[in-house]
Formats: C-alpha cells, structure tokens, sequence
C-alpha cells in the first residue's frame, strides 16, 4: 500500500494535539497544535514517496534513489538476482547496518577547502579510491551492459574491475574505458581454461586479476527463487542449460576455448597451490577477492599476493552474518601495512567510505549501486552513481577535516558497539 503521507501527517497532528504536554505548551504560545511543530524525522515529513520514482539520472539524491527505477526496468528474475543475498539476508543487511557501528571523530580548524581524493594503487594513480566492482552479465540489466560501465568509469576516471562472467570481451570494454582494467578471474575447474583467460586479459592491457575466492559452494539465493516466478519470460530462450558451454554462450570470455571437462565456473578444489601457479603464468599484479579473516590476510602477503579485497561478494556467499566492515580492523591489524587492502560490500555512502579509508583501507569497491544505475537509465546512470559517491566522499573528507586521503586515519573513527 502506497505511503499515504499526508494522511499519515493528519494522524501524527492529531496525536500530537492529544497531548497534555503539548495542549500546555501550545496553549502557552497562544498556537494552535499545528503550528511550530517541526516533526522529527525527515522521514515522516520530506517528500519521499518511492512510487515517485525519478525521471532522469539527474534527479537523483543518492544512489538509492535508482534503485526502484532499476526495479521496474530489470526483468524480475535479473533483479532478483542482483538483489539476492543468501539464506535470510542476514550478511546483506550486516553490510549496511554494519557502518552505525562506528562514528566519525571529526577534526577542525584544518584547511579542507581544497579536498584530493587520489589514491596510488598498485604503482597507479587514480583520482579517487572508488573502485568499480566486477559484476557479472551486465548485458541483463541494461542493453549496453559493459560497454556503458566502462564509459562512465571513463568520464569518471575511476578503476574498473571486469568479470570473468562479462558479456563483452575484455579488448572491447578495455578500449571504450579508454585505459587498462583488472581482471577478475573464476578460476573453474580447469587450469587451461583460466590459463587462457588471464592470458587474454594481459594481452588487453589488464594491470591485475583479482582472484574471486569466496565462490566455492553453491548457494540459497531465496530472493531470486522468489522472483523467478513472477518473470513471465521463458529464462531457457536464453540460458541454455544443456551443459556449461551452451550456458556461457553470452559469456565473452568463454568464447573459443575448449570447455570440455568443465564442469563449474567457480573452483571449489582451489588452494594456496593455484596462487602459486598462476604466479608463474603472469606478469600481471594478483589480487585475491573475498578475504574475511586475519589468518587469511596474512597468509596472502606471505605468498607474494600484491593487493586483498575484504569482501563477502555483497553477501552473496554466504550468510555468515559478517559486514566487511567489522572485519576490516582485524585484518588490517595483522597486515600491518605490508599489502594493500582494498574492501568492498554494502558501500552505498561518502561516510561509509570515509570510514573504511580511517579504519585502513586503501580503496573501496562498490556493486550493485552501479548497477542500480544502469538498469536506471543506462550509461548516465551509472554515471551520476559514480558523481554521487564522489560529491559524499568529497564532502565527508571536508566533514573530519581531511584534505588528503593520508589524512584519514584511524582516530577519526570510533567502534561504538
Ligand atoms: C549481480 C552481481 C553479480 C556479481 N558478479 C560478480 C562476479 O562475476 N565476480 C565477482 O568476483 N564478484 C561479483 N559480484 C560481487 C561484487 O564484485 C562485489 O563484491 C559486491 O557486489 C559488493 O557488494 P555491494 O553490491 O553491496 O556493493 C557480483 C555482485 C552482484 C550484485
């Protein structure tokens, strides 16, 4: 049922003028009830009707005013699958409410007119820490999938991680973001195949793959089993299930390869041993996605790993109940500055970034507000996602008093809980 705001106003008021305290208190103003009452939360009284979805890019607040666009612009079983955490949701609601744990400790009286927000990654300078996120079939929410990502990260200078899972091959997306990727790699369960892969994406000009470790089971997506119903489309007109190769026919990066004997896209056998052979196969940085544990950290700088992303794949793993947020410090701790720590899941906020650089990390990865955007409205959308969440970074660096990113450090932020 639609939020009736004004009714809802109607209720509040007279509640309100049911008050002894408030009669005494009007009474004494010589006003009646309405007057000079300020309802407390902009929740009950700014005009924030969802039904009312935004008509262009522009319009948008933040980046979860896209998100009902996106609603009705996506195929229900696309968006459910975007959408999906795992179980009962309780890491992908960990994500978000993880970030009131910890508060800010502005500082003053520092010159913020001035804000640089860049970063040096991996012997690369970009011009923020916002990182795009690998994102698999893009082409599912949006016609222009890749290609479109790719020209907003262009216009926004910002890095871009590609899936293995892409529906556009890395050389094409590589030119239309006009400078080099990372790749990410599902290693499958066939060395040659991943092999092929992470030679193709060196041969575009990718500075690193980005192992996605945290795939290794299957899983209960329970939001996108719900909504697969209420698809009315046949979802076998488009992923033939007759085996892996008929399913990866939209998959770019599968395209020429002998897939016989693949039997998964993710590798659930994988070990350190893999790290090690990869290695020995590229000259490219390697990075593993998908750490949570301090143990793991620190095994990764041991073997010569470049860079980690603390992510739980935005919770689409598992459902441990674990924001990457509270895992971050202890990783951080045990890291001790050796490698960088990149973090994603659940970032969707200038302070939400603000906290995770205070609390060490060196760069931030965000998912589906991208892709909020594009199913939105396509390239501008994504566009206007990645502006967002650098006017908030901007602003929450000014908000502590930092006008670098070395300026946020840890004593600017507190656990609370
Ligand atoms: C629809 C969707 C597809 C994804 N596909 C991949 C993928 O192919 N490879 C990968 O490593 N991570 C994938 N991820 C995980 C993201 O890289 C990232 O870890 C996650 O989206 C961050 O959380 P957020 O969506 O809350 O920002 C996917 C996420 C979503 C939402």
């Amino acid at each position: 049922m639609p939020f009736d705001q004004a009714a809802s106003r109607r209720q509040f008021l007279k509640y309100l003028s049911a008050s002894p305290l408030l009669a005494s208190t009007a009474a004494l103003a010589g006003e009646g009830p309405a007057a000079g009452v300020k309802l407390p939360d902009p929740i009950q009284w700014a005009p924030l009707r969802t039904e009312d979805l935004i008509k262009s890019a522009k319009d948008a607040i933040n980046v979860f005013d896209f998100e009902p666009v996106a609603r009705v612009n996506i195929p229900p079983a696309h968006f459910g699958y975007m959408a999906s955490g795992i179980d009962d949701e309780v890491t992908l609601r960990a994500n978000r409410e993880g970030f009131l744990k910890f508060q800010l400790r502005p500082r003053r009286l520092v010159d913020v007119s001035k804000v640089d927000m860049s970063v040096e990654l991996l012997g690369v300078k970009y011009p923020t820490p916002i990182i795009i996120a690998p994102v698999g079939g893009q082409r599912s929410f949006h016609p222009e999938g890749e290609l479109a990502v790719a020209k907003a990260a262009k216009a926004g200078d910002h890095l871009q991680i590609l899936s293995t899972s892409t529906n556009t091959g890395v050389e094409e997306v590589t030119a239309a973001r006009g400078a080099p990727l990372w790749y990410q790699l599902y290693a499958t369960n066939k060395w040659d195949v991943a092999k092929a892969m992470v030679a193709r994406a060196e041969n575009a000009g990718c500075l690193a793959i980005a192992v996605t470790v945290d795939r290794s089971g299957g899983r209960n997506q329970e939001t996108l089993f719900r909504l697969i119903p209420t698809d009315g489309r046949n979802c076998n007109a488009c992923h033939e299930r007759g085996s892996l190769a008929t399913n990866m026919k939209r998959r770019a990066m599968y395209q020429g390869l002998d897939l016989s004997g693949l039997t998964h896209t993710q590798s659930s056998a994988m070990t350190w041993d893999f790290l090690k052979r990869l290695r020995d196969a590229t000259k490219m940085k390697i990075v593993i996605k998908g750490i949570l544990a301090h143990e793991d950290a620190v095994l990764a700088a041991d073997a010569g790993i470049d860079a980690i992303i603390v992510s739980n794949h935005g919770a689409r793993s598992e459902d441990s109940g674990r924001s990457t947020i509270d895992a971050l410090p202890e990783i951080v701790e045990a890291v001790r500055g050796r490698i960088p720590i990149l973090v994603d899941s659940g970032f969707r906020r200038g302070t939400d970034i603000v906290k995770a650089l205070c609390l060490g990390a060196s760069a931030v990865c965000v998912g589906r507000p991208y892709i909020w955007g594009l199913g939105a409205f396509g390239q501008p959308g994504v566009e206007r996602v990645l502006e967002l969440l650098r006017v908030e970074l901007h602003a929450a660096m000014q908000q502590v008093g930092a006008p670098t990113i070395k300026h946020l450090v840890p004593n600017m932020v507190r656990r609370t809980t």
